[in-house]
Order: structure tokens, then C-alpha cells, then sequence
């Protein structure tokens, strides 16, 4: 990342802390704490930073895209202390530090996750007033990848599969395990994962006002962007000794697996250039997926 790249972060972290410092106009201290503590815990901020990228070579000013990446991260960062929860996956550890629930309870992570959902769509109300026609497009674009035609999808179809503590009347939903394929678990991977990233990249084209040839493009490269992110996490999710049915490795091996995430990240990187779009870093971007180790 370019020192630009890192000043744009920066007033994006700037919009993000000024936007959720309305603790004093609140009776309900612990309930922003709690959201704070997930927001600013150490995420990679990786959505954000596609949306900033895209944005850029778009020759859109951080003002016009920052308040969408605030909510996208949001939405993001619900998604995440809701998965955390026991009803879920049941993980009392994320970014080195305790889970929301743990630190805070059940009752707090869950209402957390419905306020940070909530105020993704706030902040879009909120800073695009004065372009309502894109802010309508985001609204829309963010509800369908984040609902339950998109990221929440992928959550109950990835659950369903892992569960057995919510067996109850879910056996006829379950994918049956013969016909458990690649193609299924990367279906999986597109909605709990890949709906959420090509929501940034096409969310940055609706704000650029590209045309229709274009948004699709870079749209598609956006959700080949997130399978090959979704891809990366089975690399580092992987346990032998526990090895989940939604997994691709568990499937289909780590050489098959490799190829395949290769494969995303080139067809990626090619539908960019078909767009025209300056790629250096968002390929930069493609190839930290590649190499990333958390
Ligand atoms: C983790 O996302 C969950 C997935 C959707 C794979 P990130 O790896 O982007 O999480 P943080 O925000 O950087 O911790
Ligand atoms: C995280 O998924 C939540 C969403 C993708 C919405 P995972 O359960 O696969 O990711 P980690 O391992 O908890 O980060
Ligand atoms: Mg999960
Ligand atoms: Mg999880």
C-alpha cells in the first residue's frame, strides 16, 4: 500500500471513530462500547480497502466513498460477533482477543451485532443525502448482499451443514452428503463471503456512475475477489484433526484447492483490466489475499 492509500485509511478510521463517538447522546454506554470493541479491534479492513482502491482508480474523492466502506465494515463486523456467538460457532477468541460475548455477554454481542447492522444503513441515509439516487442504489445493493438473498444465505447454508446443536427440523434442509461437491461449498462461499466483497467493488462503481458493461464487470471481479478471500480462510481455518464439511481443502485437497484459488484471483485481475481500470493495487490487494496469514 502506497503512503496515499495509508492517508486515505486513515480518514476512513477518522470517519469511523467521529461517526460512533455518540456515547454522550445515548443512555446506553455499554452498547456502543461493545460495537467499538468489535469496530476497532484490529480488523484488516480489506473491504474497505477494495472500495478505496476501486474508488481510486475511478478518480472518486475519499469523501464520496468513505461513509459506504463505514458501512460496509459495519455490516462486516455484525457479521462477525454474531458468528462468534454459542448459537453459532462458538468461538471465544477472534483477532487474539476474547469474542464479543464473552467480554460483554450474549444479550450485549447480539443487540451490538443489530445496532452495527442498523447503522450501516444510517450512515448511508445519513452522508449520501445529497446524491439520493446513488445512496438508494447502495441501500440496495448492500440489503440484497448482506440479507438473505446474500451473506445471512450463506450463513444458515454453511451452519446447516456444521451443526449439531440446531438439528431441530433442519435435516430435510441440509445439503445430503452425497451430493456434497466443490460446486456446493464454493455456492457457500460465494453468499456468506464473496455477496458481502462484490458488494464493495460494485458499490464502487455505482458511486463512479460507470456504465451498465462496466458495474457488471468489476462486479464480477468483486465476487471473484471474495471467493478467492473465502478460499485463502479455508487455507487457514484447515484442521486435520477437525475437518469441517464446508471446507474445500477436506474436500478436495490442498493441490486442487490452491489451483482453484489461483485461478479466482487471475480471472480477477483480467476482468479489471477488461474494465480498464489502473489495477496495480488492487492486484497489490489480490496478492495479500494470497499471502495473507490471519
Ligand atoms: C473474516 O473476515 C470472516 C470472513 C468473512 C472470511 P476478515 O478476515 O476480513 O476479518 P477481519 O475483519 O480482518 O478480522
Ligand atoms: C465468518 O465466517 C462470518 C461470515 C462470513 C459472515 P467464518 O465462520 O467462516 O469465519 P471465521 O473463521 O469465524 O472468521
Ligand atoms: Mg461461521
Ligand atoms: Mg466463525
Amino acid at each position: 500500500m502506497t503512503s496515499d492509500n495509508n492517508k486515505s485509511l486513515s480518514n476512513f478510521e477518522n470517519f469511523l471513530l467521529n461517526h460512533f463517538s455518540f456515547d454522550s447522546k445515548i443512555e446506553c454506554p455499554i452498547l456502543v462500547d461493545s460495537m467499538k470493541y468489535s469496530l476497532f479491534s484490529g480488523g484488516k479492513r480489506f473491504r474497505p480497502q477494495l472500495i478505496q482502491l476501486v474508488c481510486e482508480a475511478l478518480d472518486i474523492k475519499p469523501s464520496d466513498y468513505i461513509p459506504f466502506a463505514a458501512a460496509v465494515e459495519c455490516i462486516h463486523t455484525y457479521s462477525l460477533i454474531h458468528d462468534d456467538l454459542p448459537c453459532m460457532d462458538d468461538d471465544s477468541e477472534r483477532r487474539g482477543k476474547p469474542t464479543n460475548h464473552i467480554k460483554y455477554g450474549e444479550t450485549t454481542a447480539l443487540l451490538a451485532g443489530d445496532g452495527l447492522l442498523t447503522e450501516a444503513f444510517h450512515i448511508i441515509g445519513k452522508y449520501y443525502t445529497n446524491k439520493p439516487s446513488i445512496g438508494l442504489k447502495l441501500v440496495q445493493l448492500l440489503s440484497y448482499c448482506a440479507g438473505p438473498q446474500g451473506m445471512v444465505a450463506g450463513q444458515q447454508l454453511d451452519l446447516l451443514n456444521l451443526d449439531d446443536k440446531n438439528k431441530k427440523n433442519n435435516d430435510d434442509f441440509k445439503i445430503n452428503e452425497k451430493s456434497f461437491s466443490a460446486e456446493n461449498i464454493l455456492m457457500i462461499h460465494k453468499l456468506k463471503t464473496a455477496a458481502l466483497i462484490k458488494c464493495c467493488a460494485e458499490g464502487a462503481a455505482i458511486i463512479a456512475q460507470v456504465s451498465p458493461d462496466k458495474q457488471y464487470d468489476i462486479s464480477e471481479a468483486g465476487e471473484l475477489i471474495g471467493l478467492a478471500f473465502q478460499i485463502k480462510d479455508d487455507f487457514l481455518d484447515f484442521d486435520e484433526k477437525n475437518p469441517e464439511p464446508c471446507n474445500l481443502i477436506n474436500l478436495i485437497g490442498a493441490t486442487r484447492t490452491q489451483e482453484i484459488l489461483n485461478d479466482v484471483s487471475n480471472r480477477a485481475i483480467q476482468l479489471l483490466e477488461k474494465s480498464k481500470i489502473k489495477s496495480d493495487s488492487i492486484t497489490e490487494l489480490i496478492q495479500f489475499n494470497l499471502n495473507r496469514s490471519k
